[in-house]
């Protein structure tokens, strides 16, 4: 198995990176590491302001570190100029020339690398069928709809053969529909070029759908990253839950291992190690919690508002103690009447306050280990 350890290459490293624009003015990211892998598809996600474009910048050479170092293939490249970097990217708003045509918006790069024109040609012709434009040559961008733009700049940044792709928002500009055939041809491209590519998005649902791996920011820092799956069944916090998905996040004590108080109750769960009396958040997803009859739930709650959602409705109830339960179900509830909430130890998430990425990701491998057998043991 070494073997396919040994597959993982890292391809950029941040190793406390700080960025200050101006040295007057708060940091924008705050000591910030982290590790990309060659050839897998990274989301940065988070809110407006965050961080998310300058970390690009920086990978894209369009900026440099105020601190920290940034490594390429194992070498510091903090003051490697942009065009001399294995990275293209694609901005949010292409960026494309309007008064070229599709077939000279894409060669523009190599012809100023003075490449010959049949090599340009075969180039061009080839970046352009990778992304399903053959035949559109000599169409003008002025022409091209939204989502065929935003073809012809991946394809501009496909044909420098770049090891790592940045692309910033591109599908923003684009309706629904169209954005999300666009996540699935973005998703195969990547698998069938095999760059790295480095996403930005504020869209969760995109996050989790396209990527290997999501790193959560908030002002910042990285709060979280994994899977899609980590990052949904276990946010680390109460804005990565927020942020990712929707959520019940409520106040929550330990009583002891295996077991914490939720609304004045006691309730099973699977969390251990923490203090006794420890004040904690509690996450529950909607579609972990069934409906039952008022007598027979975990929780009693009274309903306040329905809305169907296509596939199951959305049903906001409120507890005897005031927090707000959000319950995704495809049985219809009335609203005023009393019901029952039910669900399994598995699906209450216990987050500690303030805890960092590494000792909740030790937490959660101890429950591993002593779930997966023989607690006794040697
Ligand atoms: N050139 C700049 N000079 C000074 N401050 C900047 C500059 N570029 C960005 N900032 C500031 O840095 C912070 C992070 O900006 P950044 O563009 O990285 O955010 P973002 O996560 O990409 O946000 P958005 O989702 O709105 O694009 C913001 O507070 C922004 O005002
Ligand atoms: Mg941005």
């Amino acid at each position: 198995m070494k073997g396919l350890v040994g597959l993982e290459e890292t391809i950029i490293r941040f190793e406390h990176v700080t960025k200050q624009y101006d040295h007057n003015d708060p940091a924008v990211l705050k000591d910030v590491s982290f590790e990309i892998q060659r050839g897998k598809f990274y989301t940065l996600l988070g809110p407006s302001g965050c961080g998310k474009t300058t970390i690009l910048r920086l990978i894209a050479g369009f900026t440099e570190p105020s601190k920290g170092n940034i490594y390429f293939n194992g070498k510091v490249i903090n003051r490697v100029p942009a065009n001399e970097r294995q990275v293209n990217t694609v901005f949010q708003d292409y960026a494309l020339f309007p008064h070229l045509n599709v077939f000279e918006n894409v060669a523009f790069g190599l012809r100023i690398k003075g490449l010959k024109n049949e090599a340009i040609k075969a180039k061009v012709l080839e970046a352009l069928r990778f992304v399903n434009l053959s035949g559109y040559e000599n169409r003008e961008i002025t022409e091209m709809s939204g989502g065929q733009r935003q073809r012809v700049a991946i394809a501009r940044a496909i044909v420098n053969e770049p090891e790592i792709l940045l692309l910033d928002e591109p599908l923003s500009a684009l309706d629904l529909k169209l954005r999300t055939e666009m996540q699935y041809e973005l998703r195969e491209l990547q698998r069938r070029l095999g760059i790295t590519f480095i996403f930005v998005t504020h869209d969760q649902e995109e996050a989790l759908a396209m990527s290997d791996e999501i790193f959560v920011l908030n002002e910042g820092t990285i709060q979280q990253s994994g899977t899609p799956t980590d990052i949904y069944d276990e946010p680390i916090n109460r804005f990565v839950a927020d942020f990712i998905g929707e959520s019940n996040i409520v106040k929550g004590r330990m009583l002891r291992d295996f077991e914490v108080e939720i609304a004045g109750k006691t309730f099973e769960c699977v969390d251990q190690g923490l203090n006794e009396g420890e004040t904690v958040d509690i996450v529950i997803r909607p579609e972990d919690l069934e409906i039952t009859s008022h007598e027979s739930g975990k929780l009693q709650v009274r309903v306040d508002t329905q809305l169907f959602r296509g596939v199951h409705y959305e049903i906001s109830c409120y507890d005897d103690t005031g927090n707000e339960w959000l319950v995704h179900s495809t049985r219809k509830a009335t609203v005023g009447e009393r019901i029952g909430l039910t669900f399994e130890p598995e699906a209450i998430h216990v987050m500690r306050l303030g805890e960092t990425e590494e000792e909740f990701d030790k937490r959660l491998e101890s429950y591993e280990e002593s779930g997966g057998g023989d607690s006794h043991g040697s």
